[in-house]
């Protein structure tokens, strides 16, 4: 029985950076200090948040719930906040440790920079994603974000004005050429930074190309994850023995019956030892 266990299972780069970040501050933290946040869940794994809330570490929402705050570490998770939200941490004398994605932060210093410069910013991107929310919140006035070829067509600001168009980090990469088509045709002064981060692609590209070769494939990720969802629809087509399972406890080994190689790939939010548990136990029971 052979596991292939897909090298890009689980989190991303700014993903592991950002809870590792948590977890240091854990280990040097003393009951006389300060409570540790973090702006927004640092991930989306309940199992994750559960243990860090459980080790003290308490998750802020919005600006409101900073209001009663005086003292303490705050941590931003990678998918970064807008200039408004550093500043209303730094103004109210809290620490902050940034771990936005470094990728992300890229984005946020272009859209300053490029915006400073009198540049009308296009977003490519969910605006109700909070990557995209914080992304919006370094640029001026003029910003724009765009998700589909309608909201493209639309678009119209006056003529004279030079565009710079950005991508949220997790935005596809074939609709993102096609938009960028659409306002290209418009004739405005244009440039356009592709922002997209490979991460995401590769893990599917891999699970896809494991999935393909396999007797059997497991996808591990929360059930509310859109990128696991993803994954498992890829993975699906490949082989149809493919299952999706939250954690260990979901996976009936009886149902694998006589395979001779398992896949296994897991959701950009599905921690290591999550993946270690199914990966070890498979192991165990062939
Ligand atoms: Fe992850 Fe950073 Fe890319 S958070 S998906 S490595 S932009």
């Amino acid at each position: 029985m052979e596991i292939k266990r897909a090298r890009t299972a689980g989190f991303c780069f700014g993903v592991k950076r950002a809870v590792e970040t948590v977890y240091k501050q854990l280990e040097e933290k003393n009951d006389s200090q300060p409570p540790i946040y973090t702006y927004g869940p640092i991930i989306h794994n309940e199992e994750v948040i559960k243990d860090m809330e459980s080790k003290g570490v308490k998750v802020l929402r919005n600006p409101n719930d900073l209001e009663h705050i005086t003292e303490g570490i705050v941590i931003i998770r990678s998918h970064g906040v807008s200039e408004a939200i550093c500043n209303l941490l730094t103004d109210k004398g809290l620490r902050v440790i940034d771990a936005t994605c470094p990728y992300v932060k890229k984005i946020h210093n272009i859209v300053k920079k490029e915006s400073e410069k009198g540049k009308h910013i296009i977003i490519i991107g969910n605006p109700d994603h909070p990557e995209v929310e914080g992304i919006k919140g370094w640029a001026k006035e003029q910003v724009t974000v765009i998700q589909d070829a309608s909201e493209a067509e639309k678009f119209d600001i006056d003529n004279k004005k030079s565009i710079c168009v950005v991508a949220q980090t997790t935005f596809n990469y074939n609709k993102f050429k096609d938009l960028v088509e659409i306002i290209s045709k418009k004739g405005y002064d244009i440039s356009v930074l592709n922002t997209i981060c490979s991460a995401t692609k590769e893990r599917q590209t891999e699970a896809h190309s494991i999935a393909e070769e396999v007797d059997a494939m497991i996808v591990i990720g929360d059930k509310h994850s859109s990128n696991t969802q993803k994954l498992f629809e890829i993975c699906q087509k490949a082989c149809n023995d493919t299952y999706y399972i939250q954690t260990l406890d979901d996976l009936d080994l009886n149902q694998l019956g006589s395979v001779e190689t398992v896949g296994i790939t897991a959701g950009a939010s599905t921690p290591n030892n999550i993946i270690e548990e199914v990966q070890n136990n498979v192991r165990i029971i062939f």
